[in-house]
């Protein structure tokens, strides 16, 4: 979906097709490289991932193993709630295995923390995290990001997979919502 087909939905854009193309390129050539002589499963945080998820395995060179999970820490809207509740668990076994989280976007860290240290328990033998944007002010627990896309301020975005209640994930660059769509 083009930024034309959401009108003024969005009032801002954050990152364009090429910028965050160019980003997912070099964010994998460091993951390649990282990762030369491991295995690692990228384990994609749904549903907001999935565009990185695909362009980011896409762009790289060395074979990968992908899982999913579902964690909600929103309701519906724009605030995060705090609380993590996992909707969807992995399918497989990660004791002793390199794991790579590949989310969307840390907002409070609330999530990607408590993920983290959930995947720690299990046994894995690293966990990293890699994820295309980050809020640095909004930031409410500190969380190691090895692999960022960008910094962004603490706006509300949409596109490449950030939805507002559901919506938006298809639009192809990342945008600020206007405020009048939530208010
Ligand atoms: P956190 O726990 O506050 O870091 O929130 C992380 C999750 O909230 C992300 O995985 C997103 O699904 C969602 N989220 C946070 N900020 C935004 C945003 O600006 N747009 C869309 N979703 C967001
Ligand atoms: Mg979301």
């Amino acid at each position: 979906m083009d930024l034309a087909a959401v009108g003024t939905d969005v009032e801002k854009v954050i990152a364009t097709e090429a910028e965050l193309s160019a980003k997912i390129l070099e964010l994998a050539a460091r993951v390649d490289a990282d990762y030369k002589d491991k295995q690692v499963l990228l384990v994609g945080v749904l549903k907001g991932a999935i565009m990185a998820m695909a362009d980011l395995t896409r762009a790289m060179q060395t074979h990968i193993e992908m899982d999913w999970m579902a964690v909600s820490s929103y309701g519906s809207g724009t605030k995060s709630s705090g609380v993590v509740r996992i909707l969807k668990d992995l399918d497989c076994d990660i004791s002793g295995r390199n794991v790579l989280i590949v989310e969307d976007i840390v907002d409070t860290g609330l999530t990607l923390s408590w993920l983290k240290a959930n995947l720690e328990s299990r046994g894995a033998k690293s966990v990293e995290i890699c994820t295309i944007f980050r809020k640095p002010e909004a930031a409410k627990v500190e969380v190691h990001v090895k692999y960022l896309g960008f910094d962004i301020p603490p706006a509300f975005v949409v596109g490449y997979g950030l939805d507002f209640n559901e919506k938006y994930r298809n639009l192809s660059v990342v945008a600020v919502l206007s405020p009048h769509m939530y208010s």
